[in-house]
């Protein structure tokens, strides 16, 4: 197999540090190029130095006075602001760019990479739920490579497989730290409560998301967009062991299931690996230690971001877009304590409500809209 070079864009956070575990643990087939972070430029230059990169992008232009750059060698170029994180994917002699920003920031690294023929690994789903009407007609099966575990285990239970054939997708979810809680119980949740989440440590704006459950509501759109199957063809079934990733079920009633310990090395390698299949450093599975799988329908009532983006999503058009930039407002509001668990959903559906779904006509259109449902949905916030 081909030596990959690599774009990892995120690099200190929670996909990118486990990116670069699995960098280092094959060595002799990938390599680390160049990285994009948002502020922290010290684990960014000790990364860059280990790895050797000719190239490190700083999202956060404020950064550019950063003693730390000083530890650098001369010859490794740095760039700030966004275009300076969007230009690595252009780099030459880039096989695969990992896209684990966070947020709708990352939508042009993952348009550009696909129009610039380059292998998208990807982990920013919110990329794909602004802007997968522009970037899948970009994409191949072989060029776009999810990372998010539900959706590595769909296109693992799609290999071999006629996807007419497939009558549709069940994608799993935690249920979050609040999974049986009441609405009531659910307003009056602290940050802390909801950073705590039972299965997988990730980055804030996730685990947030995974709380809310809008995280399943983004990762339906993705599917949509990445498997072509209608919205309400994939049914969210709430599995707290999160040790079934996802499943596909077929027209003659067979159901394929992708299982494994939940460690997101094990997608983010086989993003990098495939069509092969590698040693991970993630442990093994013993199924005669994993408590009894349960299965359960998702409480649309209670956790009402996730039936604002199935609406979301069966709207199509700019809609997702509108309704992912209120959450992203809305996250960031009740992370820095500005309001509660529950309002977050109500400026998702009082900004979805001030807008129409309009045809994706282009990147510069998506922007401006992000950033007029952005402004709608901090007043909202603002007024409460
Ligand atoms: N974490 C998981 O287990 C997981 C699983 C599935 C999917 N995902 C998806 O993967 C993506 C990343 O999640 P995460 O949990 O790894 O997030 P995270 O821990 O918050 O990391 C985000 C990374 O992006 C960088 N960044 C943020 N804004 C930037 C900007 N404007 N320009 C350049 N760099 C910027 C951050 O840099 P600084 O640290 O320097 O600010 C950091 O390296 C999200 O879309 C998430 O939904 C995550």
């Amino acid at each position: 197999m081909k030596h990959l070079n690599i774009v990892l864009l995120g690099a200190t956070g929670s996909i990118g540090t486990q990116t670069l575990d699995v960098i280092r643990m094959h060595a002799d087939r990938l390599s680390l190029v160049a990285i994009a972070v948002g502020r922290r430029v010290e684990e960014a230059v000790s990364i860059a130095n280990e790895f050797g990169c000719s190239h490190l992008a700083i999202g956060d232009e404020t950064c550019k006075d950063a003693t730390a750059l000083s530890q650098l060698p001369e010859t490794v170029h740095v760039g700030f602001g966004a275009q300076a994180v969007d230009d690595l994917v252009e780099l030459e002699d880039v096989d695969v760019v990992v896209n684990a920003l966070s947020g709708a920031a990352g939508l042009r690294a993952s348009y550009g990479t696909l129009a610039c023929g380059r292998t998208l690994a990807l982990a920013n789903k919110e990329s794909l739920v602004v802007g997968g009407d522009l970037i899948m007609p970009l994409s191949t099966h072989e060029t776009l490579l999810p990372v998010d575990s539900e959706h590595s285990a769909i296109y693992q239970c799609y290999l071999g497989e006629s996807p007419e054939e497939a009558r549709r997708i069940w994608l799993t979810c935690s249920g979050g730290p609040f999974r049986g809680y009441s609405r009531d119980q659910l307003a009056s949740v602290t940050r802390d409560q909801a950073l705590a989440h039972p299965t997988w440590n990730m980055g804030p704006k996730i685990t947030i998301d995974s709380a809310s459950l809008m995280n399943k509501g983004l990762e339906v759109i993705e599917a949509h967009h990445l498997f072509n199957v209608g919205v309400d063809d994939i049914r969210v079934v709430v599995h707290p062991q999160s040790c079934v990733h996802s499943m596909v079920e077929y027209l003659d009633g067979s159901v394929k299931a992708h299982l494994g310990v939940a460690d997101m090395r094990i997608p983010i390698q086989f993003a990098l690996s495939y069509p092969h299949r590698w040693e991970s450093p993630a442990a093994e599975i013993d199924f005669t230690k994993i408590a009894p799988l349960q299965f359960f329908d998702p409480d649309l009532d209670t956790f009402r971001c996730l039936a604002l983006a199935l609406e979301a999503g069966r709207a199509g058009g700019t809609m997702p877009c509108i309704m992912n930039a209120a959450n992203e407002v809305a996250v960031a509001s009740f992370l820095a304590g500005e309001c509660g668990f529950t309002d977050i959903d109500a400026a998702v559906e009082n900004t979805m409500g001030a807008f129409d779904a309009e045809k994706v006509e282009s990147l510069d259109q998506l922007e401006q809209l992000d950033a007029e449902a952005r402004k709608c949905a901090a007043s909202y916030l603002k007024a409460l």
